[in-house]
């Protein structure tokens, strides 16, 4: 099978790295805007099945040229492109998966009832991908990606569920810097200051951001940290296709992230300075988008995984009924930074969002992805994901609790 990255970026390369060393393809093309960053990691990859292309995710005729003939399109770039690309994998007749999607297109105030979450922009292009005969997989990386598989491995085990709870920790640090996301800090600015989605009565509804604070007690060694809501993808699909597609039901659905006091005060100034914004202001003469400035400010971090410290665990916590007791399931993985440094080149963090992306291409490379049309990862068949996480380090744990 013929597979094309597109972005070679932290979390492209490690995708295409893995599969590039997978018997499932014979082909992996590393496209990027930047050919200067496609050509670095062809060089690191090394692998005679590898070549790169120039290939600008803005422009549609461009990539339905570029796909043809490619039977996957991975789409590692920022979520403000994936329409196009998929319109561009219609037009190519290309398979497509990505790791993340523009949650930020919602403006619904905090306090506000979303009439139609984002997944939706590219979930209504699932009867176009059912007619062309393409499967179209959402959000598969580790949270959105694994997060959903997790909590549908969970939903399996319950006669009806009642929560959702997504939680991401890290107590990483990167020496010599205070300041710097292990990954996308134009999505994290981005995510972290808008109302975050929540489900709860029936409804997709917002919460203001930096709101929830509490003390989650992470897995050692992350060990307890400070969690805030935060605009994510699964608190947009898991109640729907969860509770009504799957028919278990979900009351409630949220997502927090760990953010230490200097990550919320760096995000909080950036956002009242008027630096999160991603429209052009005119500075002197030259038009600039001031998220663009502050993250060519930052530094790059598919250059970062050599110098962090410490641990991640990203988890999900279900809780519900089976056979009339109440009973709740904690399902996560945890990495170290260093050691993942160490044994495969590349952050923790890019590398838990890389591997589940090129987990998802070899099993559906082996036909074990059978649907057809746009789907969430909860719709994914769980079953195959534990024993090939741990084949690429990253074991499955699970805690399960009953009378919670
Ligand atoms: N699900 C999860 O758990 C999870 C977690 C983290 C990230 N993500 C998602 O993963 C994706 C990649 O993140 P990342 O950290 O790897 O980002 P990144 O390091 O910034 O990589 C993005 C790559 O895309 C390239 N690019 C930008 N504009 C392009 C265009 N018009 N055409 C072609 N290529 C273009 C970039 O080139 P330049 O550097 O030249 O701009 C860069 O090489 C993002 O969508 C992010 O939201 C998902």
């Amino acid at each position: 099978m013929k597979a094309m990255v597109l972005g070679v970026g932290a979390v492209g390369s490690v995708t295409a790295e893995i599969l590039a060393n997978s018997e499932e393809f014979d082909k992996v093309i590393l496209a990027d805007v930047n050919l200067e960053r496609a050509s670095r990691a062809e060089k690191k990859i090394s692998n005679d099945k590898v070549s790169v292309k120039r290939v600008d995710a803005s422009d549609v005729e461009g990539m339905t040229k570029a796909f043809k003939g490619i039977d996957l399109i991975l789409n590692g770039v920022i979520p403000r492109f994936n329409l196009k690309i998929m319109e561009a994998c219609l037009g190519a007749g290309s398979h497509y998966a990505d790791m993340a999607w523009d949650v930020a297109l919602d403006t619904t105030p905090a306090g506000g009832v979303i009439k139609q979450t984002p997944a939706w922009n590219q979930l209504k292009m699932d009867d176009a991908f059912k007619k062309a005969g393409l499967t179209a997989m959402m959000g598969l990386g580790c949270d959105p990606g694994l997060s959903n598989i997790f909590a549908r491995q969970a939903a399996d085990n319950l006669d009806r569920v009642k929560q959702i709870l997504v939680r991401d920790g890290d107590n990483g640090t990167v020496e010599g810097h205070k300041f710097a996301p292990l990954w996308s800090p134009e999505t994290l600015i981005e995510e972290v200051l808008m109302p975050a989605t929540y489900f709860k009565n029936g409804q997709y509804m917002k919460l203001p951001p930096f709101s929830g604070k509490e003390i989650f007690e992470f897995p050692e060694p992350v060990g307890d940290l400070s969690i805030y809501n935060v605009d994510h993808e699964e608190s947009e699909t898991l109640p729907t296709f969860i509770g009504e597609v799957l028919g278990k039901g979900c009351d409630y659905c949220d997502f927090k992230i760990a953010l230490d006091d200097t990550y919320v005060e760096a995000i909080q100034m950036i956002g009242m300075l008027g630096l999160s914004n991603p429209n052009k202001v005119d500075v002197k003469g030259t038009k600039v988008s001031p998220r663009d400035v502050v993250a060519a400010c930052l530094p790059d971090p598919s250059t970062l995984g050599e110098g962090a410290k410490g641990d991640c665990a990203v988890g999900t916590l279900t809780k519900g009924v089976k056979d009339g007791q109440e009973v709740s399931y904690f399902i996560w993985i945890q990495m170290s930074h260093e050691k993942t440094f160490r044994k495969y080149g590349h952050s923790a963090t890019a590398y838990t969002v890389g591997v589940p992306l090129a987990i998802g291409s070899i099993l559906f490379a082996r036909g074990l992805v059978p649907q057809k049309g746009v789907f969430p990862p909860e719709m994914l068949d769980p079953a195959p994901w534990p024993e090939m996480l741990k084949k690429y380090g990253m074991p499955v744990h699970t805690l399960k609790q009953v009378k919670y």
